[in-house]
């Protein structure tokens, strides 16, 4: 019972294996009579095949012929090389019993444990190993550890491939962030010790106009470890396509890419004082205010107000608001703005009332970087950047805290401690204060976490209390382990199971003497989206995690918010997970997000016209400046924080092009135009004004460009993944 199909083809493609749950090193023997062992797929995790989500060990076999045919296809006979696809979330791989790879750590092994669920696994053996049985049965056996569900090998069909030479070849881009002088590298990587050279050629257009700028031919070589590398000048502004083509000497044989360098869009704020934050907030009875007046312009800058209600003080320096306001009501006053370039008011407006997250939260949370390893150095750093680098200027206030932060026991009296990662998180609570900015923690309703720390079962009274005492503002409350103990099988099947624990807490919350703004995390299960106003929540994550990836975000964004729009108002949000552009990783080993330029600002402009909670994911301390202009677009973060409160729907959906628009507090509406597939697409506004029920064009404004376009000529070329955002009045 071979499972490999196709005898000499190129690469032996495995669809199925043996599979049993348990551990057995025995397991790895090639003699073992597997037979009996359940059938399952492996590009699925083995939750979604019936094996119990509590599973932690799982063994796969596979039998395989490798032929000499394969050997003799290959123009580089250097290796055999074994395609994985994903693994959920470490494993050890061995070929006829022989340990030939792994990927994380498990527990019982020297080091602490890893998980690597995102990692692509490949491991390759040299040809003339003795070990690889040509023209006969092989058996590549999996040994799997799965922390918590989902479990097993998921991504794809297991390939098993002889490569040749061009197959180790790849061409990757790159660019500096100097500011200066920017540029952008192509390079040919090569996987395999044999060297390869060949033909490289770039053909560099404007994206915009379809022109080409250049034409470029250049011979190459390159060997493992030493990639061949062009460095190229070009202008930030401008949206460029490289196409690359590399053409292998010996064999003829050609790979090919396409990249476009990161390009910036939002036109640089003026020196002089401008107002870049919504012009309300929303606070409850005698609860302190911490608010920084978004103001952006040269600094020193003096935020003033000569009709300041009183129980209130406004820090000139930095525009932080404090103080309280004990009875209901809406306080309307003028704020001002100095610098020496000149001066700037707005009309604000406190609306003391029962209703807090006026619009969506903005801000950054630790976890999309720096996952479990966040610690509170990191934290502060973050947090500094956010006003070294001019975020706090556009309303970029919470800095939440996610998970990892508790020591692995309570204190003595019950209360939740902190690990030493945290040493004083009162003093961290004050620090953010005293600049305007606000702190945000995690917790979970269960017993452990996510990330297997400390929750509050059974403490949730005793948490919220150390929360007000620390200065929370924000709770983010993951449900995780409360799977453990979601009481019984009948219990289960009812809504009110799934409320329970997040009214529980919610009631907690409220008796504190301050506004905690509370994110429900449960990734969308029994439509809590219907009940989280019930329990008084102010945002919701509506799905599953996100990650850098098209497919993800796409998945989310697109697909799983299309119907939520008649949920979303002032003071509730659907919340479809935290942004994942500039630094990201999870983990101390940070990278650029695997998102495009243009996959970016799909990202940002679909995200506004969600009034989804902007919550930054990456490294401030780290942030370049295409991702500074993502995210400090003040026209563009006026949709996402629109008084009106009006989440977009989706108006059209014709193959590749989707409509998104939102109406605004102005009478205006957001537009947004994607185009989800990966041709470019030219698209005429005008075809679909009846669907989007707008009647004439007065004006139209490209929100990126921050420029009025014509409203006689509205055809607009959509790049792949790429999105047109405006504001159109009628
Ligand atoms: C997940 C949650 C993530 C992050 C993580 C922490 O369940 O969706 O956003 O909070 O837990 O362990």
């Amino acid at each position: 019972m071979a499972f490999a199909a196709g005898v000499c083809a190129q690469p032996l493609t495995i669809s199925t294996a043996w599979f049993k749950a348990g551990d057995s090193k025995e397991w790895s023997n090639p003699q073992i009579d597997d037979s009996a062992w359940k059938t399952l797929d492996v590009s699925r995790t083995w939750d979604s095949q019936g094996i119990p989500s509590s599973t932690k060990f799982g063994w796969y076999r596979m039998h395989f012929t490798p032929t000499k045919a394969m050997l003799e296809q290959s123009d580089l006979k250097e290796v055999i090389e074994f395609d994985l696809g994903t693994i959920d979330d470490v494993d050890e791989v061995y070929l006829n019993g022989k340990l030939i790879g792994k990927t994380g750590n498990m527990p019982g092994d020297t080091g602490a444990y890893a998980a690597m669920f995102y990692v692509p696994r490949k491991y390759t053996v040299p040809v003339n190993d003795k070990n690889i049985k040509w023209d006969a049965d092989n058996v590549l056996a999996v040994r799997c550890y799965s922390d918590n569900a989902p479990g097993g090998m998921f991504g794809g069909n297991v390939k098993i491939n002889v490569p040749s030479r061009i197959d180790g070849c790849t061409l990757s881009f790159s660019e500096t962030d100097s500011t200066n002088k920017p540029s952008y590298s192509v390079s040919l990587n090569n996987t395999y010790k044999s060297p390869v050279s060949g033909t490289l050629k770039l053909e560099i257009t404007d994206a915009e106009t379809g022109k080409v700028i250049s034409n470029i031919e250049k011979k190459i070589s390159a060997r493992d470890g030493k990639p061949a590398i062009i460095t190229l000048p070009y202008d930030r502004s401008k949206c460029l396509r490289i196409k690359a083509q590399f053409t292998e000497a010996k064999s003829g044989k050609t790979i090919s890419g396409n990249y476009t360098p990161k390009y910036i869009l939002t036109p640089e704020a003026p020196a002089a004082p401008r107002f870049n934050t919504a012009p309300v907030y929303g606070v409850r009875p005698g609860s302190p205010i911490h608010f920084r007046f978004g103001v952006s312009g040269d600094r020193p800058m003096k935020i003033t107000s000569p009709d300041l209600p009183a129980g209130l003080e406004i820090n000139p320096e930095n525009g932080a608001l404090s103080g309280s306001l004990a009875k209901e009501g809406d306080y309307t006053f003028t704020v001002v703005a100095t610098n020496d370039k000149g001066e700037a008011s707005q009309q604000f407006t406190i609306k003391v009332g029962n209703r807090i997250a006026l619009t969506p939260p903005m801000g950054w949370n630790s976890w999309n970087c720096w996952g479990l390893s966040v610690s509170q150095d990191k934290v502060m750093a973050s947090a500094q950047a956010l006003i070294d680098k001019g975020l706090a200027d556009y309303g970029y206030a919470y800095i939440n805290v996610d998970d990892a932060w508790e020591a692995p026991a309570r204190n003595a009296d019950g209360t939740i401690a902190v690990n030493e990662k945290f040493p004083d998180m009162k003093a961290l609570g004050d620090w953010l204060h005293e600049r305007g900015l606000k702190f945000g923690i995690y917790s979970s309703p269960g017993d452990y976490t996510c990330g297997g720390y400390l929750g509050s079962l059974d403490h949730e009274k005793q948490d919220a209390e150390t929360y007000n005492s620390w200065g929370v503002d924000y709770l983010k409350y993951d449900w995780c382990g409360y799977v453990h103990k979601h009481v019984n099988e009948a219990d289960k099947k009812t809504v009110a199971s799934y409320v329970r624990p997040y009214l529980l807490m919610e009631g907690y919350l409220r008796e504190q003497p301050r506004d905690i703004f509370y994110s429900l995390c449960q990734y969308g299960m029994e439509d809590v989206w219907k009940w989280g106003d019930f329990v008084d929540a102010n945002s919701w994550r509506t799905t599953g995690d996100i990650t850098d990836t098209w497919e993800s975000m796409y998945d989310i964004g697109f697909v799983q918010q299309a119907d939520l729009y008649p949920y979303a108002h002032p003071g509730g949000w659907n919340d479809p997970d935290m942004l994942i552009v500039g630094k990201v990783g999870w983990s101390n080993n940070l990278r650029d997000s695997r998102l495009t330029p243009d996959e970016q600002y799909t990202h940002i402009s679909l995200w506004s016209l969600l009034a989804a909670n902007m919550l930054i994911g990456c490294d401030l301390a780290q942030l370049d400046d295409f991702t500074i202009n993502l995210l400090c677009n003040n026209e563009v973060n006026a949709v996402n924080q629109d008084i009106l409160g009006k989440q977009a729907k989706r108006d059209v959906e014709d193959g590749d092009i989707q409509i998104w628009s939102r109406p605004l507090s102005d009478g205006s509406r957001a537009i947004g135009i994607f185009n989800v597939g990966t041709e470019d697409k030219t698209v005429n506004l005008k075809d679909y004004m009846g669907t989007l029920g707008l009647k004439n064009l007065k004006s139209i404004r490209d929100l990126w460009r921050q420029k009025d376009l014509p409203t006689d000529d509205t055809s607009y070329l959509v790049l792949p993944h790429g999105v047109k955002f405006i504001k159109v009045t009628e």
